[in-house]
């Protein structure tokens, strides 16, 4: 039978070890709120001894999330000491599943380098703590740190002592991510061999580290040899190059059931808003690549690939983006984009191309465009598809979908009134607006909200470089909503504003297009 691995994040403590992420109660909270409607099994909260704001941070969690309708485990990290125990237990007693987690070095190195103590001092501090943490709550997690560094034989014996002690679930991390996946998951299996006959209700626990880029690889390697609970954080986050990544663990025991035999009660749907909302309010950005919640994890752009896709999703895809919260698989048209993808995105557009000698010239003058401008957009093929000769005026039903386009703007940025000011086209129509903002970007977007006259609202705005020297190119990612349905879009140019503009004049044009698709015609 399926066995259920249980979801720890620690987001909000490992995770906001990041230099530059700590975040204040209001923003906690609302990670916590997320992580509840993820349906993790434990919210590491914080670590409560650390500071006056953590202590209140994990209460107010516990106090709120920790409670109500099937609420996750609240815990807080302390050291082997009372101070620590006693700061955790303070700040989580409110919850109606609280855990008390408790890390001790268990290396040679931790001992003698961090300590300066015998192996012996060590242990016997360590049960110390989990008796003590045992007088205030029945749950008490010990982490034998660094244990993919330590002795084998002395890392079992603090195992077997803490659990003789009380300890209810055993953590095993590879505090610095030394751990290959092959030799982590021999440790796993050789623990749990042990621990299932010392006492099968405790529960063994991982926490892996990515400096050597592995983390989700150990973990996944510790569930195959015995692993029950798993520990990770959203995106990754976390000291150095990060923990495991909930997204990543949590979409292969999925994808590879399988595999694993195992089942996590994660709603995948969310992970997409939780992994926003993580890189938002800690002003860490997610790699554009990075597997599952990056902005190009589902944006294919191969020709090969695309063609593949357009035939059958499967062919290139594992996951359907819907799966992990992301509304559409984007294709975007780029050089190395085929002749099924453009003639894909002609047929959104409302038109059929039947003639194939027109249809090569219409790719002919497509490669022209992406060689010169890497990215092109459905108003791009709709202007070259007039320019052949393929449409008269508008397209799509009878109304037809004519789409803006900017052609000039121009912002003033200063701190006491940004303005912008932008001529626009759509068909032969040429419209000019002014508008100012808190910002330039800001000002552009509601002068070009004057002239569309939609109600839109920006829910998401992004600017990456994507190269750098004298031709710096920019991308601007927004995502925008009307009418209760999300919209995505992207630009690039060597202006940022530029590009911002024209990123929302795409997801603009995309809101027409679904209008007319859905039988309103623009
Ligand atoms: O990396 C580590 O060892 C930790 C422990 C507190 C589990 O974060
Ligand atoms: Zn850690």
């Amino acid at each position: 039978m399926a066995r259920q691995i249980k979801i720890f994040d620690t987001t909000l403590r490992d995770g906001e070890q990041v230099p530059g992420a700590k975040l204040g109660l209001k923003e906690k909270l609302e990670v916590a709120r997320q992580l509840k409607a993820l349906k993790v099994d434990y919210i590491e909260a914080g670590f409560s001894a650390s500071s006056l704001g953590d202590f209140k941070a994990v209460e107010a969690i516990a106090k709120e999330v920790g409670r109500g309708d099937n609420p996750p485990v609240i815990t807080s990290l302390a050291r082997a000491v009372k101070s620590d125990i006693d700061a955790v237990y303070n700040s989580i007693k409110h919850a109606e599943r609280p855990l008390i987690h408790i890390v001790l070095g268990a290396s040679n190195v931790h001992v003698e380098k961090k300590f300066n103590k015998s192996k012996e001092e060590i242990l016997e501090m360590g049960v110390e703590a989990v008796k003590y943490a045992k007088t205030l709550l029945p749950d008490v997690q010990y982490s034998t740190e660094d244990a993919s560094r330590a002795d084998f034989e002395y890392l079992w014996r603090t195992i077997e002592a803490v659990v003789k002690a009380g300890a209810t679930i055993i953590n095993i991390p590879d505090t610095v991510g030394y751990a290959i996946p092959e030799e982590f998951g021999n440790l796993i299996s050789r623990i749990n061999y042990r621990l299932r006959n010392l006492n099968p209700d405790v529960i063994l626990s991982v926490h892996c580290h990515n400096d050597l880029g592995l983390a989700t690889s150990n973990t996944l390697a510790a569930v195959k040899n015995g692993a029950d609970k798993v520990e990770c954080t959203i995106n990754g986050i976390g000291e150095r190059a990060g923990n495991a990544a909930l997204e990543e663990i949590v979409m292969a025991i999925k994808s590879r059931a399988d595999y694993f035999d195992a089942y996590t009660n994660i709603v995948t749907r969310e992970l997409k808003k939780t992994s926003r909302l993580v890189s938002n309010l800690m002003g860490l950005d997610v790699q554009v690549n990075k597997a599952i919640v990056g902005d190009n994890a589902f944006a294919h752009s191969s020709g090969i690939h695309q063609d593949g896709l357009l035939k059958s999703r499967d062919v290139y895809e594992i996951i359907r983006p819907q799966d992990v919260g992301v509304e559409e698989m984007e294709l975007v048209l780029t050089a190395r984009s085929g002749k099924h993808a453009l003639r894909n995105v002609v047929q959104e557009l409302g038109c059929t191309i039947t003639d194939e000698e027109a249809f090569a010239r219409l790719h002919e003058r497509f490669l022209e465009l992406a060689d010169r401008q890497k990215e092109v957009y459905h108003h791009h093929v709709y202007q070259l598809l007039k320019e052949c000769g393929l449409v008269n005026g508008s397209l799509k039903g009878n109304g037809g979908f004519t789409p803006y386009e900017i052609v000039s703007f121009q912002v003033i940025s200063n701190d006491i009134f940004p303005t912008a000011s932008v001529k626009i086209k759509k068909g032969e129509e040429t419209y000019v607006q002014s508008a100012n903002g808190d910002g330039p970007v800001d000002a552009i977007y509601s002068a070009i909200k004057n002239v569309v006259g939609l109600d839109i609202k920006l829910l998401e705005y992004k600017v990456n470089s994507i190269s750098q020297g004298k031709e710096a190119l920019g991308r601007a990612s927004i995502r925008i909503e009307h009418e209760g349905k999300i919209y995505s879009a992207r630009a690039i140019d060597t202006d940022i504003i530029k590009a911002s503009a024209v990123a929302y004049i795409n997801g603009i044009n995309k809101i027409l297009l679904d209008n007319v698709a859905g039988g309103n015609d623009q």
